[in-house]
């Protein structure tokens, strides 16, 4: 096993355009189903042309999205669109504590599993998200934390055996997620969670050591939601990130990289491209690497018209893009999420009007939206990543 992060994985170097054969090889991969089935799931539904990862690619960076493994499983024309647009995938779920640890002596891996094993088929690179987290965990976990001793050997039986699991599997790990929350008035920012009650922020300390340990060629990330705007919280959570970041640094903990999750919202804050592009800066100073985790852009505060949202939601993303593109520190960007057909947002930001929302690159019926015409125009334009 290499020491060395695995930056880009080979298999996602490697890749190129996926061609009418490989399509065809694909498409007969994801079985008699999809070859059989009618309307908007026949195989010529598929674009011929160069997927987002392939744009991607271009410049030397990778583009994947947070799979929803019910619909990977259920439905033929999501499993087939997944490997044409994407290198790299992240399970919406399977690698939370709530799914992975249904009870304290139990590690229930076949969903996460599968998830590794669909991405090897296809030569997908995997991201694991996420090893702590303040949500979703399962109900024990809060009543085994009864001191900093227990909660230690929790976290540390949990980080090793997942990590070891998944050792050369996993090409980036976010360790940690959403640690911050300044409203909790905690020292440096930090949010007040069950692991912050029990171990001080020192549990960010030990996650990071023991996924470095554990598997030293996974890249290991801090993610974080609210860096995006320049509004006053946001700018507030842009200096607690850089002070936590430059704090950990000196201290040698072994963080590589900042994931920035921009969940951006369309046609309400102003996006500020000098100052995110400072942002960006200042956390390639600390000698760290970004990856945009999980984008979308909600469409909630638009009118209804399809048109006039696809626009939004595209220009939002464009901007957004355009700017973090230009950092030689940004490596790849990851979507919440392939196609409308399945948001968070929904649950979460519902529309008044009811509709569904339209945040990501491919429409309900997996055709390509201005916001992927825009991603694509703005992967081809960024400037190749040093190696
Ligand atoms: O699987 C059950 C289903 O059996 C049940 O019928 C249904 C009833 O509500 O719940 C389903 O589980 C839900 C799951 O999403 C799948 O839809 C969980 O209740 C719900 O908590 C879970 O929400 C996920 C959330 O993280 C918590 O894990 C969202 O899908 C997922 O998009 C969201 O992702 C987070 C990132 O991890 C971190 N950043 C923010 C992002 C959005 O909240």
């Amino acid at each position: 096993m290499s020491s060395q992060p695995r930056l880009l994985p080979d298999e996602l170097s490697q890749r190129r355009a996926v061609t009418p054969l490989s399509r065809r090889a694909l498409l007969a991969g994801a079985g008699a189903a999809l070859a059989a089935s009618p309307g908007p799931a026949r195989a010529d539904a598929l674009s011929t042309s160069a997927g987002l990862h392939d744009h991607a690619l271009r410049s030397g960076r990778f583009y994947g999205a947070a799979i929803d493994q019910t619909i990977l499983a259920t439905n033929p024309t999501y499993m087939a669109h997944v490997p044409v647009e994407c290198g790299v995938v992240v399970s919406e779920a399977a690698f939370k504590w709530g799914r992975l640890r249904p009870a304290p002596e139990l590690f229930y891996f076949a969903p996460a599993d599968a998830l590794m094993r669909y991405a090897e088929q296809h030569a997908l690179a995997l991201r694991g998200h996420t090893l702590v987290w303040h949500e979703d965990n399962p109900p024990w976990l809060a009543e085994r934390l009864t001191s900093a001793a227990a909660a230690e050997r929790l976290l540390t039986t949990h980080i090793r055996t997942v990590v070891r699991h998944f050792r050369g599997h996993v090409f980036q790990w976010d360790v940690v997620n959403e640690v911050l929350w300044l409203p909790d008035r905690q020292p440096l920012g930090l949010r007040d969670t069950l692991w912050l009650r029990a171990l001080g922020p020192r549990y960010i300390d030990l996650a990071f050591h023991l996924c470095a340990e554990t598997d030293p060629g996974a890249m290991r990330f801090i993610n974080e939601f609210g860096l995006d705007y320049s509004w006053p919280d946001q700018q507030r959570k842009r200096a607690a990130m850089l002070s936590l970041l430059a704090d950990l640094r000196h201290r040698g903990v072994p963080v590589q990289g900042l994931g920035m999750q921009a969940h951006l919202e369309a046609g309400v804050h102003a996006l500020d491209q000098k100052e995110l592009a400072q942002f960006c800066a200042d956390v390639a100073a600390l000698g760290l690497n970004i990856v945009i985790t999980e984008m979308d852009v909600r469409d909630n505060r638009l009118p209804a018209a399809i048109p006039v949202r696809d626009a939004g939601v595209a220009a939002e993303g464009r901007a957004f893009l355009e700017v973090v593109l230009e950092s030689p520190a940004l490596l790849g960007v990851v979507t919440w999420g392939l196609s409308d057909l399945r948001t968070w947002l929904d649950e979460a930001w519902p529309r008044t009007d009811g509709l569904p929302q339209r945040p990501l690159p491919l429409d309900r019926e997996m055709r390509r939206k201005p916001l992927w015409e825009a991603m694509a125009a703005t992967f081809d334009a960024a400037l190749p990543l040093q190696k």
